[in-house]
Protein backbone atom coordinates (compact mmCIF):
# COMPACT_ATOMS: atom_id res chain seq x y z
CA UNK A 1 0.00 0.00 0.00
CA UNK A 2 1.37 3.67 -0.51
CA UNK A 3 1.68 6.34 -2.20
CA UNK A 4 3.85 4.62 -5.13
CA UNK A 5 3.74 7.87 -7.03
CA UNK A 6 5.98 10.15 -4.92
CA UNK A 7 7.98 11.86 -7.23
CA UNK A 8 10.38 14.13 -5.10
CA UNK A 9 12.93 16.26 -6.22
CA UNK A 10 16.53 14.97 -6.34
CA UNK A 11 18.10 11.74 -7.53
CA UNK A 12 17.17 11.17 -11.37
CA UNK A 13 19.31 12.73 -14.28
CA UNK A 14 17.20 13.65 -17.36
CA UNK A 15 18.07 11.93 -20.29
CA UNK A 16 20.80 13.20 -22.65
CA UNK A 17 19.19 15.55 -25.54
CA UNK A 18 22.72 15.56 -27.69
CA UNK A 19 23.59 14.12 -30.79
CA UNK A 20 25.58 12.11 -29.85
CA UNK A 21 25.57 8.31 -31.79
CA UNK A 22 23.39 6.04 -29.86
CA UNK A 23 25.04 2.79 -28.81
CA UNK A 24 23.89 -0.87 -29.74
CA UNK A 25 22.52 -0.89 -25.67
CA UNK A 26 20.88 2.15 -25.75
CA UNK A 27 18.73 1.59 -29.17
CA UNK A 28 18.19 -2.11 -27.74
CA UNK A 29 16.35 -0.49 -24.58
CA UNK A 30 14.77 2.38 -26.43
CA UNK A 31 13.14 -0.70 -29.02
CA UNK A 32 11.88 -2.28 -25.90
CA UNK A 33 10.48 0.76 -24.77
CA UNK A 34 8.93 1.69 -27.92
CA UNK A 35 7.00 -2.18 -28.53
CA UNK A 36 5.83 -1.41 -24.32
CA UNK A 37 8.14 -4.80 -23.69
CA UNK A 38 10.15 -5.49 -20.72
CA UNK A 39 13.78 -4.72 -19.10
CA UNK A 40 14.79 -8.04 -16.73
CA UNK A 41 18.07 -7.74 -15.00
CA UNK A 42 20.35 -9.08 -17.30
CA UNK A 43 19.89 -6.45 -19.56
CA UNK A 44 21.43 -3.22 -19.86
CA UNK A 45 19.29 0.15 -19.08
CA UNK A 46 20.46 3.97 -18.66
CA UNK A 47 21.31 4.85 -15.04
CA UNK A 48 18.98 7.24 -14.79
CA UNK A 49 16.19 4.56 -15.42
CA UNK A 50 18.19 2.25 -12.84
CA UNK A 51 17.83 5.21 -10.52
CA UNK A 52 14.34 6.00 -10.57
CA UNK A 53 12.99 2.65 -10.51
CA UNK A 54 15.69 2.18 -7.47
CA UNK A 55 14.00 4.90 -5.58
CA UNK A 56 10.22 4.16 -6.28
CA UNK A 57 10.72 0.24 -5.90
CA UNK A 58 12.37 0.88 -2.72
CA UNK A 59 9.79 4.09 -1.56
CA UNK A 60 7.08 1.51 -2.21
CA UNK A 61 8.66 -1.34 0.51
CA UNK A 62 9.48 0.76 2.85
CA UNK A 63 6.37 2.18 3.13
CA UNK A 64 4.75 -1.29 2.74
CA UNK A 65 6.80 -2.44 6.09
CA UNK A 66 5.91 0.88 8.00
CA UNK A 67 2.86 0.62 6.86
CA UNK A 68 2.31 -2.60 8.97
CA UNK A 69 2.32 -0.09 12.14
CA UNK A 70 -0.56 1.63 12.43
CA UNK A 71 -3.16 -1.44 12.19
CA UNK A 72 -0.62 -3.77 14.06
CA UNK A 73 -1.04 -2.26 16.92
CA UNK A 74 -4.36 -2.99 16.51
CA UNK A 75 -4.24 -6.96 16.32
CA UNK A 76 -4.41 -7.30 20.34
CA UNK A 77 -7.48 -5.18 20.52
CA UNK A 78 -9.34 -6.65 17.45
CA UNK A 79 -13.01 -6.72 18.27
CA UNK A 80 -13.82 -10.17 17.62
CA UNK A 81 -11.82 -13.80 16.56
CA UNK A 82 -12.89 -13.54 12.90
CA UNK A 83 -11.49 -9.76 13.09
CA UNK A 84 -8.11 -10.56 14.83
CA UNK A 85 -7.99 -13.62 12.29
CA UNK A 86 -8.17 -10.89 9.22
CA UNK A 87 -5.89 -8.33 10.56
CA UNK A 88 -3.16 -10.68 11.31
CA UNK A 89 -2.97 -12.14 7.89
CA UNK A 90 -3.56 -8.44 6.02
CA UNK A 91 -0.56 -6.96 8.24
CA UNK A 92 1.66 -9.88 6.97
CA UNK A 93 0.81 -10.34 3.25
CA UNK A 94 1.62 -6.01 3.91
CA UNK A 95 5.18 -7.55 5.12
CA UNK A 96 5.36 -10.04 1.93
CA UNK A 97 4.99 -7.01 -0.09
CA UNK A 98 7.79 -5.44 1.70
CA UNK A 99 10.01 -8.81 1.28
CA UNK A 100 8.90 -9.08 -3.00
CA UNK A 101 9.44 -5.38 -3.30
CA UNK A 102 13.03 -5.05 -1.57
CA UNK A 103 14.07 -8.19 -4.04
CA UNK A 104 12.89 -6.65 -7.04
CA UNK A 105 15.44 -3.58 -6.04
CA UNK A 106 18.14 -5.46 -5.49
CA UNK A 107 17.80 -6.97 -8.43
CA UNK A 108 18.94 -3.65 -9.81
CA UNK A 109 22.44 -3.82 -7.88
CA UNK A 110 21.30 -2.54 -4.53
CA UNK A 111 21.45 -4.19 -1.72
CA UNK A 112 18.83 -4.52 0.99
CA UNK A 113 20.81 -3.25 3.60
CA UNK A 114 21.40 -0.41 1.78
CA UNK A 115 18.00 0.15 1.54
CA UNK A 116 16.94 -0.38 4.78
CA UNK A 117 20.03 1.63 6.43
CA UNK A 118 18.63 4.62 4.66
CA UNK A 119 15.00 4.08 5.63
CA UNK A 120 16.20 4.20 9.61
CA UNK A 121 18.62 7.35 8.70
CA UNK A 122 15.81 8.86 7.80
CA UNK A 123 16.61 9.80 4.23
CA UNK A 124 14.46 7.20 2.45
CA UNK A 125 10.92 8.55 2.03
CA UNK A 126 7.86 6.30 2.45
CA UNK A 127 4.16 7.33 1.91
CA UNK A 128 3.01 9.73 4.22
CA UNK A 129 -0.32 8.06 4.92
CA UNK A 130 1.35 5.69 7.50
CA UNK A 131 2.51 9.03 10.03
CA UNK A 132 -0.98 9.42 10.82
CA UNK A 133 -2.68 7.91 13.46
CA UNK A 134 -5.31 4.99 14.52
CA UNK A 135 -6.78 5.66 18.08
CA UNK A 136 -10.25 3.74 17.35
CA UNK A 137 -11.26 0.54 15.65
CA UNK A 138 -12.88 2.46 12.55
CA UNK A 139 -9.74 3.78 11.55
CA UNK A 140 -9.01 0.19 10.81
CA UNK A 141 -11.70 -0.68 8.74
CA UNK A 142 -11.06 3.26 6.88
CA UNK A 143 -7.48 1.84 6.09
CA UNK A 144 -8.73 -0.96 4.32
CA UNK A 145 -11.13 0.51 2.99
CA UNK A 146 -9.45 4.29 1.67
CA UNK A 147 -6.07 3.47 1.77
CA UNK A 148 -5.76 0.12 0.39
CA UNK A 149 -8.11 1.17 -2.07
CA UNK A 150 -6.03 4.41 -3.40
CA UNK A 151 -2.83 2.23 -3.35
CA UNK A 152 -4.48 -0.02 -5.67
CA UNK A 153 -5.61 2.58 -7.94
CA UNK A 154 -2.00 3.32 -7.78
CA UNK A 155 -0.45 0.08 -8.50
CA UNK A 156 -2.54 -1.44 -11.02
CA UNK A 157 -1.02 0.46 -13.59
CA UNK A 158 2.04 -0.80 -12.36
CA UNK A 159 1.58 -4.65 -13.25
CA UNK A 160 2.56 -3.01 -16.87
CA UNK A 161 5.82 -1.36 -15.87
CA UNK A 162 8.37 -1.91 -17.96
CA UNK A 163 10.74 -3.38 -15.63
CA UNK A 164 10.11 -7.29 -15.55
CA UNK A 165 10.68 -8.19 -12.13
CA UNK A 166 8.47 -5.09 -10.43
CA UNK A 167 5.84 -5.56 -13.12
CA UNK A 168 5.78 -9.36 -11.61
CA UNK A 169 5.67 -8.48 -8.26
CA UNK A 170 2.84 -5.77 -8.78
CA UNK A 171 0.36 -8.53 -9.83
CA UNK A 172 0.78 -10.55 -6.88
CA UNK A 173 0.61 -7.50 -4.47
CA UNK A 174 -3.07 -6.12 -6.59
CA UNK A 175 -4.10 -9.38 -5.62
CA UNK A 176 -3.89 -9.22 -2.16
CA UNK A 177 -5.15 -5.45 -2.10
CA UNK A 178 -8.55 -6.16 -3.95
CA UNK A 179 -8.82 -8.67 -0.38
CA UNK A 180 -7.77 -5.45 1.96
CA UNK A 181 -10.09 -3.16 0.82
CA UNK A 182 -13.18 -5.70 1.09
CA UNK A 183 -12.69 -6.16 4.65
CA UNK A 184 -12.05 -2.89 5.45
CA UNK A 185 -15.09 -1.80 3.66
CA UNK A 186 -17.18 -5.26 5.46
CA UNK A 187 -15.24 -4.08 9.09
CA UNK A 188 -17.08 -0.56 8.64
CA UNK A 189 -20.41 -1.95 6.92
CA UNK A 190 -20.75 -3.62 10.22
CA UNK A 191 -20.25 -1.24 12.50
CA UNK A 192 -22.63 1.41 10.29
CA UNK A 193 -25.49 -1.39 11.01
CA UNK A 194 -24.60 -1.23 14.68
CA UNK A 195 -25.26 1.04 17.40
CA UNK A 196 -25.04 5.13 16.84
CA UNK A 197 -21.55 5.32 18.52
CA UNK A 198 -20.38 2.80 16.17
CA UNK A 199 -21.45 4.65 13.11
CA UNK A 200 -20.06 8.17 14.59
CA UNK A 201 -16.51 5.90 15.34
CA UNK A 202 -16.71 5.74 11.66
CA UNK A 203 -17.83 9.00 10.37
CA UNK A 204 -15.19 10.16 12.42
CA UNK A 205 -11.95 8.09 11.12
CA UNK A 206 -13.77 8.97 7.18
CA UNK A 207 -13.45 12.63 8.26
CA UNK A 208 -9.56 11.96 9.58
CA UNK A 209 -8.42 9.96 6.82
CA UNK A 210 -10.28 11.51 3.85
CA UNK A 211 -7.52 14.42 2.87
CA UNK A 212 -4.61 12.31 3.73
CA UNK A 213 -5.78 9.43 1.63
CA UNK A 214 -5.80 11.99 -1.52
CA UNK A 215 -2.91 13.24 -0.73
CA UNK A 216 -1.55 9.35 -1.30
CA UNK A 217 -1.76 9.93 -5.05
CA UNK A 218 0.72 12.44 -5.00
CA UNK A 219 1.77 15.98 -6.04
CA UNK A 220 -0.90 17.78 -8.49
CA UNK A 221 -0.03 16.78 -12.08
CA UNK A 222 1.61 20.69 -12.59
CA UNK A 223 4.13 20.39 -10.10
CA UNK A 224 5.26 16.64 -10.68
CA UNK A 225 8.30 16.77 -11.55
CA UNK A 226 9.19 13.41 -12.83
CA UNK A 227 6.06 12.32 -14.38
CA UNK A 228 7.48 13.17 -17.49
CA UNK A 229 10.65 10.55 -18.18
CA UNK A 230 8.59 8.15 -15.95
CA UNK A 231 5.86 8.11 -18.58
CA UNK A 232 8.28 7.79 -21.27
CA UNK A 233 9.87 4.63 -19.63
CA UNK A 234 6.73 3.20 -19.01
CA UNK A 235 6.96 3.13 -15.61
CA UNK A 236 3.96 5.85 -14.96
CA UNK A 237 0.60 5.68 -16.99
CA UNK A 238 -1.78 7.41 -15.49
CA UNK A 239 -1.18 11.00 -14.06
CA UNK A 240 -1.66 11.40 -10.33
CA UNK A 241 -4.65 14.01 -10.90
CA UNK A 242 -6.24 10.94 -13.32
CA UNK A 243 -5.86 8.60 -10.71
CA UNK A 244 -6.73 10.48 -7.98
CA UNK A 245 -10.21 11.64 -9.91
CA UNK A 246 -10.97 7.81 -10.47
CA UNK A 247 -10.64 7.30 -6.83
CA UNK A 248 -12.96 9.97 -5.97
CA UNK A 249 -15.36 8.63 -8.33
CA UNK A 250 -14.96 5.25 -7.05
CA UNK A 251 -15.24 6.00 -3.20
CA UNK A 252 -18.60 8.97 -3.17
CA UNK A 253 -20.61 5.66 -4.64
CA UNK A 254 -19.39 3.39 -1.83
CA UNK A 255 -19.45 5.77 0.63
CA UNK A 256 -23.25 6.65 -0.35
CA UNK A 257 -23.67 2.38 -0.05
CA UNK A 258 -21.66 2.21 3.34
CA UNK A 259 -23.92 5.64 5.05
CA UNK A 260 -20.80 7.62 5.46
CA UNK A 261 -20.22 11.80 4.64
CA UNK A 262 -17.53 12.55 2.93
CA UNK A 263 -16.02 15.83 4.70
CA UNK A 264 -15.46 17.84 1.60
CA UNK A 265 -17.93 20.30 1.00
CA UNK A 266 -17.21 21.14 -2.76
CA UNK A 267 -17.63 17.73 -3.27
CA UNK A 268 -20.59 17.64 -6.40
CA UNK A 269 -21.66 15.79 -9.45
CA UNK A 270 -20.12 17.63 -12.89
CA UNK A 271 -22.08 16.76 -15.13
CA UNK A 272 -19.60 18.47 -17.96
CA UNK A 273 -16.91 16.36 -16.79
CA UNK A 274 -18.98 13.40 -16.14
CA UNK A 275 -17.08 13.18 -12.71
CA UNK A 276 -16.98 15.12 -9.36
CA UNK A 277 -15.46 18.30 -8.47
CA UNK A 278 -13.88 18.28 -4.89
CA UNK A 279 -12.33 20.97 -2.95
CA UNK A 280 -8.72 22.00 -2.80
CA UNK A 281 -5.80 19.65 -0.95
CA UNK A 282 -3.92 21.07 1.51
CA UNK A 283 -0.41 20.54 0.20
CA UNK A 284 1.90 22.30 2.84
CA UNK A 285 0.27 19.46 4.89
CA UNK A 286 1.31 16.94 3.14
CA UNK A 287 4.81 18.55 2.49
CA UNK A 288 5.00 18.75 6.38
CA UNK A 289 4.27 15.02 6.52
CA UNK A 290 6.74 13.86 4.05
CA UNK A 291 9.19 15.98 4.76
CA UNK A 292 8.98 14.17 8.51
CA UNK A 293 6.99 16.53 10.85
CA UNK A 294 3.89 14.60 10.38
CA UNK A 295 1.82 12.98 13.58
CA UNK A 296 3.53 9.93 13.97
CA UNK A 297 7.20 10.68 11.59
CA UNK A 298 9.04 9.93 15.17
CA UNK A 299 7.45 6.86 16.32
CA UNK A 300 6.94 4.89 13.16
CA UNK A 301 10.91 5.36 12.49
CA UNK A 302 11.63 4.60 15.92
CA UNK A 303 9.16 1.10 16.19
CA UNK A 304 11.00 0.65 12.62
CA UNK A 305 14.67 0.45 14.19
CA UNK A 306 13.93 -0.94 17.29
CA UNK A 307 12.04 -4.04 15.61
CA UNK A 308 15.53 -4.16 13.26
CA UNK A 309 17.92 -3.85 16.07
CA UNK A 310 15.74 -6.95 18.21
CA UNK A 311 15.79 -8.96 15.26
CA UNK A 312 19.69 -8.78 14.73
CA UNK A 313 19.88 -12.56 16.59
CA UNK A 314 17.63 -13.99 14.34
CA UNK A 315 19.50 -12.47 10.90
CA UNK A 316 23.20 -13.51 12.97
CA UNK A 317 21.64 -16.89 13.70
CA UNK A 318 20.68 -17.26 10.27
CA UNK A 319 23.63 -15.93 8.23
CA UNK A 320 25.65 -18.72 10.94
CA UNK A 321 23.03 -21.45 10.04
CA UNK A 322 23.96 -20.50 6.02
CA UNK A 323 27.65 -20.74 6.75
CA UNK A 324 27.45 -24.14 8.45
CA UNK A 325 25.16 -25.25 5.73
CA UNK A 326 27.63 -23.95 2.92
CA UNK A 327 30.76 -25.62 4.73
CA UNK A 328 28.95 -28.97 5.18
CA UNK A 329 27.78 -28.97 1.38
CA UNK A 330 31.70 -28.27 0.73
CA UNK A 331 33.06 -30.87 2.51
CA UNK A 332 30.80 -33.19 0.95
CA UNK A 333 31.91 -32.51 -2.20
CA UNK A 334 35.39 -32.31 -1.65
FE1 LIG B 1 0.54 -3.80 0.54
FE1 LIG C 1 -2.69 -3.58 1.72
Amino acid sequence: MYTQSLDLPGGQQPAAADNTEVSPEQARFDAVMRADGKIEPRDWMPEAYRKTLVRQISQHAHSEIIGMQPEGNWISRAPSLKRKAILLAKVQDEGGHGLYLYSAAETMGVSRDQLVDALHAGKAKYSSIFNYPTPTWADVGVIGWLVDGAAIMNQIPLCRCTYGPYARAMIRICKEESFHQRQGFDALLAMMKGTQAQRDMVQQAVDRWWWPVLMMFGPSDKDSIHSGQSFQWGIKRISNDDLRQKFVDAIVEQARVLGVTLPDPDLKWNAQRKAYDYGAIDWEEFWRVVNGDGPCNKERLATRVKAHEDGAWVREAALAYAAKQAARARRQAA
